[in-house]
């Protein structure tokens, strides 16, 4: 089932989403998230994103052809926590299916060490940098409410408020299907 994607405005992209319970079988709601996340050409989706607010974010960075490094970088994770992040910060183009045709780069740390569960509730921590590491520090934001442009200067953010009204309001082009908080 592929689920229309939040937009910037609604109340969940907000929230510190909420553990999930050991055990809860996520198969079906990861899957689906999978197929969501393949429909809109995005990178990571977390639950949020989906008006889910519980602790659960995907990756899919191997079909990048320019990126290597993720060929094999294809994970759900559950219930992470980020324990460190580590070395020089780099700055970066992102972007966010919650919030559609808006990049601008942001700062962050090389290295992430979290700890998670995967889809068989198998417990993991690990090492991540680079690429991945900005993927999963991203979708780790979603689950703690916070969103890329919330590291942009004033300035930017002043510059891009029109833009996100209209967000909000579904006034955007996409290719996928959207949830827009104040869509009339
Ligand atoms: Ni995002």
């Amino acid at each position: 089932m592929i689920y229309p994607i939040v937009m910037y405005g609604d109340a969940v992209l907000r929230k510190r989403a909420a553990d999930i319970e050991k055990g809860t079988d996520l198969a079906q709601l990861i899957a689906d998230m999978f197929e969501t996340m393949h429909e809109a050409n995005g990178i990571g989706l977390a639950a949020p994103q989906i008006g889910k607010s519980i602790r659960l974010f995907i990756v899919d960075g191997t079909t990048l052809e320019d990126e290597p490094d993720l060929k094999d970088f294809k994970k759900a994770f559950i219930n992470p926590q980020i324990i460190d992040e580590q070395g020089e910060e780099w700055e970066f183009e992102e972007g966010c299916l919650s919030i559609p045709n808006i990049r601008e780069e942001v700062w962050r740390k090389e290295t992430v060490r979290i700890k998670y569960f995967d889809e068989n509730w198998n417990a993991f921590e690990e090492e991540f940098d680079g690429m991945k590491a900005r993927i999963i520090q991203h979708e780790y934001d979603h689950i703690e409410g916070k969103l890329f442009i919330d590291y942009l200067s004033p300035l930017k953010k002043r510059m891009l408020k029109g833009k996100l009204a209209n967000i909000s309001k579904g006034d955007v082009d996409t290719e996928y299907r959207i949830a827009a908080p104040l869509k009339k």
